[in-house]
């Protein structure tokens, strides 16, 4: 019999206890303060946050936990339980030692965070913290448990130093600080779109956000009104997106932009055929090229109609503009593994979708909320006789973004 496995998910009061607990047991007093930030999901627009395209992610209700006290020493020292695991992790590092390159491991999106922060003048704290980390965003699940590390950890020192909480204008430089810290720390070239969700999330509400402008709109998004559910599985074929293989799919996209004197693919005109000029000239596989473009154009584009067929309620629309980004991501950009695309064919015609990086993690399904657990079922079946990993299972509705909890 297939019973589908669920990914539990705990309360602001039990992630407080767990963050404080972990803290008293390494350090031996209690924390000054605990600050949770979520994952997120990204109903659509991938791969085209670092070329001025859209997206359309939520925060999710799985947060990161980081219960934190000023030391007074010259170093960081940082605990951290992983989901699902029973020993924590432990990194103690020199504050003068944190920076481009170092740590680049777990630790560096916690420190680098504070580091990047501290260099843009956000956060005035010369010295020492230490940080006990807990979380129920899956690891290397396309949910973005890298920029819930970031966002925690980052809000919480800033609010600590302050006494206050953040203004709008130290949030926005948040976001900067916690990109460079994934860029320059840790080495993943990502965009952006992962800490605006984390930060800038809200209970009940997705967000459009616009890399070109930079606007970012909150917009209501409940799927229960129409008797659906957002369904995560997340295929647990772990994924890195400081592997390379993130880096090569932006490499393309930011050569044709420069090679175009532009600042971002959106600016472009005709930027298919601009880049098929490009590749020739210097040599590039101008089939690659050409479909990695299209699909950055296309999805921009599909995801704008997204956002309008949301607005407009039309979720049929919606589910299929779902289905047509997954192709394109598969078909043109070719970021979608084969278990991916197991839970994508076993869900049949249902608004369904890879979200966030690719290349292992997460598909989103809008599923009648009757229908859940089936679908689940199907969707394990189907890996099970593949000899896929064993799928887990959340359903999805939007959260609040980071903010202090104790
Ligand atoms: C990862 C990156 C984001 C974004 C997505 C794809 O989540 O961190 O910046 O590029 O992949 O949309």
């Amino acid at each position: 019999m297939i019973v589908p496995r669920w990914i539990q998910t705990r309360d602001d009061a039990a992630m407080v206890k767990a963050a404080t607990q972990l803290f008293r047991s390494h350090f031996g007093e209690d924390p000054e303060g605990v600050w949770a930030a979520p994952g997120r999901v990204n109903v659509i627009g991938d791969h085209v946050d670092y070329a001025g395209g859209i997206s359309i992610p939520f925060a999710l209700k799985a947060n990161t936990a980081v219960a934190i006290r000023r030391s007074g020493a010259p170093n960081y020292r940082v605990v951290s339980l992983a989901p699902g695991e029973t020993e924590a992790a432990r990194v103690d590092i020199p504050i003068n030692e944190v920076g481009p390159g170092n740590p680049n491991s777990w630790a560096g999106y916690v420190v680098g965070a504070v580091w990047a922060a501290i260099e843009a003048g956000v956060i005035h704290c010369a010295e020492g913290l230490d940080m006990a980390i807990v979380s129920d965003v899956p690891v290397g699940s396309g949910l973005s448990s890298s920029a819930a590390l970031e966002c925690s950890a980052a809000l919480g020192a800033l609010e600590l130093a302050s006494g206050r909480k953040a203004t709008d204008a130290e949030r926005s430089a948040l976001v900067d600080a916690c990109i460079r810290a994934e860029n320059e720390v840790v080495g993943a070239s990502t965009g952006g779109l992962d800490q605006r969700a984390s930060l800038y999330g809200e209970e009940g509400k997705a967000l459009v956000i616009d890399f070109q402008s930079g606007n970012t709109e909150l917009v209501p998004f409940d799927l229960s009104g129409h008797g659906l559910a957002l369904l995560i599985a997340d295929t647990n074929a772990p994924h890195a997106l400081n592997d390379g293989q993130y880096a090569s799919r932006r490499g393309v996209i930011d050569e044709v932009t420069a090679a175009c004197d532009a600042n971002t693919l959106r600016e472009v005109d005709n930027a298919v055929a601009r880049a098929a000029a490009w590749a020739k000239t210097e040599g590039k596989d101008v089939e690659v090229t050409c479909k990695r473009v299209k699909h950055v154009v296309e999805e921009t584009d599909r995801t704008a109609r997204a956002a309008q067929a949301l607005q407009a309620d039309d979720l049929v629309l919606f589910a299929k503009l779902m289905r047509d980004s997954h192709e394109s991501l598969r078909d043109q950009y070719e970021v979608v593994t084969p278990e991916l695309e197991s839970v994508f064919q076993a869900v049949g015609e249902r608004g369904s979708r890879m979200t966030g990086g690719g290349f292992g993690g997460s598909v989103i399904t809008l599923v009648a909320e009757e229908e859940v657990e089936q679908v689940a079922e199907a969707i394990t079946k189907a890996a099970e006789e593949k000899e896929f990993p064993e799928p887990t299972f959340m359903v999805a509705t939007p959260g609040a973004g980071a903010r202090r909890i104790a």
